[in-house]
């Protein structure tokens, strides 16, 4: 059952008597077994367990602790294979994960271990480049204009309805400065009437918002760029009529031997019939 490597065409007729197990071991497999591959992502049970670690590490600090990224920290490639070449429980390197978090206006790489439910490392990262961006943070940043006085009175003075703009973040590049601090740019748009936004920019309002104040620390309006019409902005296949619209004739695809890939937890497997 965990054979990995691809079969070869001497094998087929094998797989074919096989095929019947391997679809049924599909919803048969629990992503939590301890039978997995080591490259397996990590499970919502694994996410939680990271997540208390964590956070109780840093407990008592009272500081505003954010995730960036958690994922597999991947084994080395030497483990891998010597897990292929004996496929055991016991013969499989921890699994381990690699976070990284805002804390304190500094970001920290961290490595932990969850078979001993451990903190390995923890180093604080300097370079340039930011920490992946979260969505609770391009949320928040995205939502400051909307109770913003100034933008609030640059939407009043174009007529426009500040309960039809939506916002959206966007990140500012680093074009070699020695200090750099995490801001993005918030780029916003008027819905009145479309689901396309990008089609109805509000142009010539420049907002900046700084991520570990979570505040507006630049503001411009420019110039008011008129607002194109929502009118045949629409883009959902569902909306369009002919001859844009749907026009399906009954196509049918079919694979008479059945699917040439079976799935097996997070691994997928060419099947070679003949
Ligand atoms: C944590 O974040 C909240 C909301 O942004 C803020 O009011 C508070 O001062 C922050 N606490 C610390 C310790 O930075
Ligand atoms: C496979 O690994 C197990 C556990 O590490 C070990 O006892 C066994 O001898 C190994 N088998 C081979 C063929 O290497
Ligand atoms: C919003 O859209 C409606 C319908 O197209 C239009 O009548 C109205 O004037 C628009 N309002 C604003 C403030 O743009
Ligand atoms: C502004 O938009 C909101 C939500 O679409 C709507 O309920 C409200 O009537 C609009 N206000 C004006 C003045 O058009």
């Amino acid at each position: 059952m965990e054979n990995h490597s691809f079969p070869s065409k001497a094998m087929a007729p094998t797989l074919k008597k096989l095929l019947p197990f391997f679809l049924f071991s599909i919803f048969s497999f629990s992503p939590i077994s301890s039978h997995h591959h080591p490259l397996d992502p990590l499970t919502p049970p694994e996410f939680n367990i990271i997540r208390s670690i964590v956070l109780s590490s840093y407990a008592g600090s009272n500081h505003n602790l954010t995730f960036q990224y958690v994922g597999l920290d991947e084994p080395d490639k030497q483990d891998i294979l010597s897990w292929l070449s004996n496929q055991t429980t016991t013969n499989y390197s921890p699994r381990r994960a690699f976070v990284i978090t805002r804390l304190n206006k500094q970001t920290h790489e961290i490595i932990l271990d969850l078979s001993t439910k451990s903190i390995i490392s923890d180093k604080i990262y300097t370079g340039h480049g930011y920490p992946v961006l979260n969505m609770e943070e391009q949320t928040t940043a995205s939502e400051l204009p909307l109770t913003y006085p100034p933008f609030m009175e640059s939407i009043k003075a174009r007529g426009l309805n500040i309960s039809e703009v939506v916002c959206s973040t966007y990140s500012v590049g680093w074009f070699g400065e020695r200090k750099s601090s995490r801001v993005l740019k918030i780029l916003c748009y008027y819905t009145n009437g479309t689901v396309n936004i990008y089609a109805r920019p509000l142009e010539g309002i420049t907002v900046v918002v700084d991520l570990d104040e979570m505040k507006i620390k630049e503001y411009h309006d420019k110039l008011k760029v008129p607002v194109p019409k929502a009118e045949d902005t629409e883009y959902r296949l569902s909306e369009q009529k002919p001859p844009f619209g749907p026009r399906l004739n009954g196509a049918t695809i079919l694979q008479p031997k059945g699917p040439g890939f079976v799935i097996e937890g997070h691994t997928i497997r060419s099947v070679f019939t003949v």
